[in-house]
């Protein structure tokens, strides 16, 4: 019996730190993009907020992806991809594929235009970036898996970022437009 409340005690504790380690992070101001493969092991799209810059001699980003996202295995079985970063005009194309709450069809690609790029793979028309990569390393890391991909091409496009902070879509305003 009091094992068990000892067990609660712990469980308890646990909650509370997962509740604020996620507070914590609902802090983090992201850029958001959507994440397409498609290939030999199907067409699969996910937003993602976890895009990040891992090196420039020779590029490379990484991006964390639940392994429980049907995207996950072939992500790195297509061996192409492309990380399509997002603008404000393009945050309900981010909820579409954050696939929430079943509201919107399953990778529902006629949501926006897309193109082929000289590779072959699927861009997204009027994306502010697009970076088309072939996965390097695939890293294991808790729920997740972090892919780090080296980068084959870039293409960008001058327009403001879309970012998702507090929970919300929310669009970067410069320090200066404030005063
Ligand atoms: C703004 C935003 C950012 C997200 N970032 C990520 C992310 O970086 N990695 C991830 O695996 N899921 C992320 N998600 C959740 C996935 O988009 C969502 O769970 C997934 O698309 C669900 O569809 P699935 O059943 O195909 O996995 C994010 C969702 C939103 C709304």
């Amino acid at each position: 019996m009091a094992q068990d409340v000892y067990a609660d005690d712990v469980r308890m504790e646990q909650a509370e730190a997962r509740a604020l380690f996620l507070e914590a992070m609902s802090r983090v101001a992201a850029p958001v993009g959507i994440v397409v493969t498609d290939g030999p092991a199907g067409r699969y799209g996910i937003t993602v907020s976890s895009v990040a810059s891992v090196s420039a001699d020779p590029p490379m980003v990484l991006a964390c992806i639940n392994q429980r996202s049907p995207i996950a295995g072939p992500l790195a079985a297509n061996r192409l991809y492309t990380v399509n970063m997002l603008s404000p005009a393009q945050a309900e194309m981010a909820e579409r594929f954050a696939g929430r709450d079943g509201r919107y069809p399953a990778y529902d690609f006629g949501c926006g235009a897309w193109h082929a790029g000289e590779l072959g793979e699927i861009c997204l028309e009027d994306a502010i970036a697009t970076l088309t990569c072939t996965p390097e390393q695939v890293v294991q890391a808790g729920t997740h898996v972090i892919v780090i991909g080296r980068v084959l091409r870039t293409v960008v496009r001058d327009d403001s970022a879309l970012l998702y902070c507090r929970r919300e879509f929310c669009r970067p305003v410069g320090l200066s437009a404030s005063a």
